[in-house]
């Protein structure tokens, strides 16, 4: 079996390595698709999951998994959490636990299987949990343990197998020898011998065997010397077999719990006789029989000091009940219907500390317990209490006093006179109306001091004057109007004040008075009506003189829209870590508010009608750590980028009406790791991306829920998930870039030098193409020939054009021609002079010949041309070949080629009969304005 254990745990191991991407990767961010991972690591996965989540960080040290749909345990669901401390499966529909889910859990000390289906706990199947100490296995369907359920288990302390079906439990200790605590409370437990559970001394402290129907409670050796506390609560009824052979068997044990006994009093003898030296207390609750005489023999046991009867129904102390137990120290009457306490009955209890008679029926402080001089707790909470007679007794050492949840009506004046002791009184929860200077000249050694939820309207000045040790103060829930009349004038000590959900009304005209309170830490105002119209400056802020004050609340305050508070409304409170305005219908806050409160830690400014938030408001409070400001109708977050909130770790922004969250922001709050924004949703756009990817990659930020983030915008995304939004198409991946760059520059490159190798008169014609084109564009619209014809010639044609051509056209046709070595101006350069010249002249006369078309001028100047031919639609170029060139011959020249299949031309060398028709010929096209492309004008076909 441990093989096996081990097996799985290095396979575990074998598969986080194996799956580094999909498990560490994701699982050391944030987005989880069905937990929060709270401060302290604490994964809670609440989502009616039915199988065991799969994204929970790796660093997870506790999860609670309470409440889900989870019906199976699979050996892979834990593999990959290696960290665990505790993990709480509570209220899940679990029924079966694969052999070696645990096996990895070598850290695990809480394993809670709570209200499952488990059945019988088979062999193995907490194997590898060698650290734990607590197993909580209440409620379940388990009716047998096999103790080798229990074999890797050595360390547990704990074991609660409590609401099973257990009917025996058959050497459920064999593994588990260090137990402390063995809960089985409601099984179906009828026989417990004590060999059944071990032959060897164990060292259980606990046992608690509550509501199982005992028909044999063996103890034949010595098992439990370590036993001090034994719930039998409900196990004893008539008839019990009761075999303790050894009354030391049980003599450790000083707490027993023996509620619900059902015995002779002859049976209680022999059980009780059982504890008869070590039993300190005694639970006697839900007897009803005999109750007197269980007393009785109870109070004999020379060490018990507590007796604790609950529930039984007591309607009157009678003055013999309890005359025996003279060593109480505490007694418990509470949950009685007492209304009647006989005036001795308390006498004989000459060392009772702790009195408890609260849920009863009392209609007044009982006289009997003028009686009990040793009294310094007394409990007479939830009784019909409505007049306090004056406590002339000698209660010096009183020092708590329970009096709330009665119907104490008005106090008088001297009613407390005689508790020169008494530390901690509690009067909440009754009905009085005045105080009547009831706390004016006594107890001055009272701290604690509740009169929440009575009636007062009004409070005196100096109304707690003689209190001078009070160090906290509850009057929540009154009927306080106004604190003008100074009365905490003496409460130089006081730390703690509630004044909560009063009809206080702070505001211009009403200023509370708190002058006195030098010491006070904590001042709560929640729910009252602090209201002022303007944020103008007041002359007396409330608290001014309050230095010590760490914590005020301030939240609900009944306002209307349209409130706001003062600028230097928190003035004094230099050491004010906490404040909470939340919920109380502000619409702004002055930019210096936070001035005067440069130490605040933590911040909650939810449930208000903020739209705005000025620049510098939190300027003043760098320290800031935590800030709630949830529902406040903010648009952006924008306002914490003038902030400068470098220490702020948690940032609570629900129910927004955020959209786009920009980076700046998140950059400016270097510290956070925490950010709820629930309830917000989102513009699904690239407007978001890098938030979408912030939130899903930061390994520093969790941001809860955002798995759940909706899109609001645009209208076909709504209700989608932020998170399952593709934005690839919005990054420019700049890694990208730089390979299509480098990819496009090698290609060009590779295009270029072949290009320039093979195709290099393309690559030329294409050049001059261009400039043709730009000088096009620049003359477009001054069209004014300078020239009938450009002449285009070779240096070695230079004899023909001069000698024939000229003459003919220019002498006796009177042509103007352009010929270069005339007409250009020197200096321009020679590409500019060509189509200057082209452009300039109606026409292009080629004269082509062999040395023409290998001439570099003169296939630009065609060049040229050509594109005007093209450019233009018009039939620009006249083509006048000097001698035959073969085809073949023009290959080279494929421009040529192409222009002669489209071109008129003519020929010198074949006009050599009709030199007068070649002249004629080349007049008509001289001639020609618009002589459409296409037209021919043959002569003569090569
Ligand atoms: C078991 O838990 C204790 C603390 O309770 C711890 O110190 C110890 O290292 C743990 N041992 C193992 C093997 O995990
Ligand atoms: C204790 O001893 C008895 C007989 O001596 C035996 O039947 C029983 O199984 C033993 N119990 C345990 C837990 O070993
Ligand atoms: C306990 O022992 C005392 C004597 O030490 C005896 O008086 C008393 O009756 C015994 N009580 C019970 C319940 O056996
Ligand atoms: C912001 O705060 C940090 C430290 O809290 C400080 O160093 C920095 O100068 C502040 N920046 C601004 C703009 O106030």
């Amino acid at each position: 079996m441990p093989l096996r254990g081990i097996g799985y745990c290095s396979l575990g191991i074998l598969y986080l390595l194996l799956n580094l991407n999909t498990f560490i990767f994701p699982t050391a961010s944030y987005v989880l698709k069905d937990c929060r991972v709270t401060w302290n690591t604490e994964a809670i996965c609440q989502n009616r999951l039915k199988v065991f989540p799969k994204d929970i960080p790796i660093r997870v040290t506790n999860i609670n998994l309470s409440r889900n749909r989870i019906s199976k345990l699979k050996k892979t669901d834990l593999v990959y959490l290696p960290n665990l401390l505790r993990l709480n499966l509570k209220r899940n529909l679990i029924s079966k636990i694969e052999s070696g889910t645990f096996a990895c859990q070598i850290f695990l000390e809480v394993l809670i299987l709570n209200n499952n289906r488990l059945g019988n706990l088979q062999e193995g199947v907490f194997e590898g949990l060698v650290n734990l100490t607590e197993l909580h296995l209440t409620s379940n369907k388990i009716q047998t343990v096999s103790p080798a359920s229990f074999k890797s288990l050595s360390k547990l302390k704990f074991l609660d197998l409590g609401h099973n079906k257990l009917r025996h439990l058959t050497n459920i200790l064999q593994h588990i020898p260090h137990l402390q605590t063995l809960y089985i409370p409601a099984n179906k437990i009828s026989n417990f011998p004590s060999w059944e559970l071990s032959n060897k001394s164990t060292e259980l402290v606990s046992l608690d065997l509550t509501q199982n129907q005992l028909m044999v409670f063996s103890l034949t050796a010595d098992i439990f010397p370590n036993l001090t506390l034994l719930n039998l609560d409900g196990c004893i009824k008539n008839g019990i077999v009761w075999e303790v052979n050894d009354t030391l068997h049980l003599s450790g044990v000083s707490k027993l719990d023996i509620s619900g006994v059902r015995s002779t009093s002859h049976g209680m003898q022999e059980v009780l006789e059982t504890f008869n030296s070590s039993l300190k207390y005694l639970t006697l609750n839900h007897v009803n029989n005999n109750l007197e005489i269980l007393i009785h023999i109870s109070c004999k046991i020379p060490s018990l000091t507590s007796l604790k009867v609950r529930n039984n129904g007591i309607k009157v102390i009678r003055s013999d009940m309890l005359h025996l137990c003279t060593n109480l120290k505490e007694l418990d009457f509470g949950t009685n219907k007492i209304t009647d306490i006989s005036e001795n009955s308390f006498q004989s209890l000459r060392n009772l500390n702790i009195l408890i008679i609260k849920l009863n029926h009392l209609s007044s402080v009982p006289c009997a317990v003028r009686n009990v001089l040793t009294l310094s707790k007394l409990d007479l909470s939830s009784n019909n209490i409505s007049m306090l007679a004056v406590m002339i007794l000698p209660y010096d050492p009183l020092r708590i006093l329970h009096l709330n949840n009665n119907h104490l009506l008005a106090l008088k004046d001297c009613v407390f006179r005689d508790l020169v002791n008494l530390k901690h009184l509690e009067l909440q929860n009754n009905s009085i109306t005045k105080l009547n200077g009831a706390f004016k000249k006594y107890m001055p050694n009272l701290n604690v001091l509740y009169l929440s939820n009575n009636q007062l309207a009004f409070l005196d000045h100096g109304e707690f004057e003689a209190l001078k040790s009070l160090m906290n103060l509850s009057i929540q829930g009154n009927q306080i109007k106004s604190l003008q009349s100074g009365p905490f004038y003496g409460l130089s000590n006081l730390k703690y004040l509630t004044l909560e959900s009063n009809e206080l009304r702070i505001n211009r005209n009403s200023n509370p008075d708190f002058g006195d309170l030098k010491a006070l830490k904590t001042l709560n105002l929640m729910n009252n009506q602090i209201k002022y119209i303007s944020d103008n400056p007041i002359a007396y802020p409330p608290f001014a003189e309050l230095s010590q004050l760490d914590t005020l609340h301030l939240s609900g305050q009944h306002g209307r829209l349209g409130t706001n508070l003062p600028q230097n409304f928190l003035q004094g409170l230099t050491n004010l870590s906490v404040l909470n305005i939340r919920s109380s219908e502000f619409n702004s806050l002055h930019p210096l508010f936070f001035n005067y409160t440069r130490n605040l830690k933590v911040l909650y400014l939810s449930a208000n009608y903020f739209t705005d938030i000025p620049d510098n408001l939190f300027s003043p409070i760098q320290k800031l750590k935590s800030l709630y400001i949830s529902q406040t109708h903010l648009r952006s977050l924008d306002f914490l980028l003038h902030a400068n909130l470098t220490e702020l770790e948690f940032l609570q922004v629900r129910k927004n009406a955020f959209s786009v969250i920009r980076e700046p922001v998140m950059q400016s709050l270097s510290a956070l790791v925490y950010l709820d924004m629930l309830g917000n949703s989102f513009t699904c756009n690239c407007d978001n991306t890098w938030f979408l990817q912030w939130v899903k990659n930061n390994k520093q930020t969790q941001v809860y829920d955002a798995y759940n983030f909706e899109c609001n915008y645009p209208p076909n995304l709504i209700g989608r998930k932020l998170l399952e939004i593709d934005v690839r198409s919005c990054t420019v991946d700049m890694e990208f870039i730089c390979y299509i760059s480098t990819a496009c520059t090698v290609i060009m490159t590779i295009a270029v030098s072949f290009t320039h190798h093979f195709l290099q008169w393309h690559l030329v014609y294409a050049y001059y193409l261009m400039l043709a084109f730009l000088y096009n564009s620049k003359h477009k619209n001054k069209r004014a020939h300078q020239y009938d014809a450009f002449v285009s010639y070779n240096a070695t044609d230079e004899g023909w054009v001069l000698g024939e051509l000229l003459p003919k056209l220019e002498v006796k046709q009177g042509w103007t021609l352009c010929l270069h070595h005339r007409d250009f101006q020197p200096g321009r350069p020679i590409i500019e002079n060509i189509t200057d010249a082209i452009y300039g002249s109606r026409k292009t006369i080629c004269v082509v010949s062999r040395d023409y078309l290998q001439s570099e001028w003169c296939s630009r100047e065609i060049q040229v041309a050509s594109f005007r031919l093209f450019d233009e639609q018009k039939d620009v170029l006249i083509l006048v070949f000097l001698e035959d060139i073969p085809m073949q011959q023009l290959s080279p020249y494929y421009r040529m080629r192409w222009l002669l299949k489209r071109q008129t031309y003519l020929s010198w060398s074949r006009a050599d009969a009709h030199p007068d028709l070649f002249w004629e010929k080349l007049q008509q096209a001289l001639d020609t304005q618009e002589h459409p492309m296409g037209e021919h004008l043959r002569l003569t076909v090569v």
